[in-house]
């Protein structure tokens, strides 16, 4: 997988792609290249943003900047991206981000992630140079950086060879293989601690029980979180 990443703070990716399982994921084959923003404007002192039409706070991301960077990087006009490669801009209105997505982007060969920042995006880069808007949370970040790291970690973690073990991303919580929800509690030795015993069940060696006790605690889970999320 091929994933680009627009911004103005590529070093923040520095210390992500450091991290060993991303170091995984990149000698497995897959590439993450950051550019930024501010190598492709022609405005003097670099400027990349402006002040917003009909006024209000903050300041915009300029459609012709990213136009450029956009441009000079695939070299085709960014209106014609979305049918090459999922176009992503990172807004805290896109599309939530869950598990179902996480896998449905992680099968792609491209991906680019467009980070705004201060007020985001003009709407012009949104509406025609990007596929998809995705939020990882109903609240403001500072910009998209996290954001992607976010989509990024998610993705790559799916990724084979990422992770320690080949199946440790298969039963884990939300995927298909719980029924979408949060996963079973774990235990470790030692097996009473303080006189809080681990569950009988998992030492008992008998995995038909442990498996069975295992769903119900998850769909357990799963009903509790959609009382406190009120659906
Ligand atoms: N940019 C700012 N806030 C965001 C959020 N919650 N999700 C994705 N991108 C963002």
């Amino acid at each position: 997988m091929e994933i680009d990443v627009f911004t103005l703070f590529p070093e923040w990716f520095q210390w992500f792609r450091d991290q060993r399982h991303v170091r995984n994921a990149l000698a497995a084959g897959t590439s993450l290249r950051c550019v930024n923003f501010r190598e492709h404007t022609r405005l003097s002192g670099g400027q990349v943003d402006d002040t917003p039409f009909g006024g209000g706070a903050g300041m915009v991301l300029r459609v012709d900047v990213i136009d450029s960077a956009l441009r000079a990087h695939y070299g085709v006009d960014p209106v014609l991206l979305p049918e090459q490669r999922r176009v992503i801009a990172l807004t805290p209105g896109g599309r939530p981000l869950e598990d179902k997505l996480v896998d449905e982007l992680a099968a792609e060969p491209a991906l680019t992630l467009l980070c705004g920042r201060y007020e985001g995006f003009d709407e012009r880069i949104v509406e025609h140079f990007a596929s998809d808007q995705i939020s990882i949370g109903s609240y403001v970040l500072s910009g998209g950086e996290l954001a992607a790291m976010v989509v990024c970690d998610t993705i790559l973690r799916k990724l084979p060879g990422t992770l320690g073990h080949e199946d440790s991303a298969v039963e884990e919580s939300f995927s298909p293989a719980l029924g979408g929800n949060p996963e079973y509690p774990h235990y470790t030795r030692p097996a009473e601690y303080r006189g809080w015993r681990v569950p009988e069940v998992l030492l008992s060696g008998h995995h038909e029980r442990i498996e069975a006790w295992r769903r119900e605690r998850s769909s357990e889970r799963g009903e509790e979180r959609r009382g406190a999320a009120g659906r």
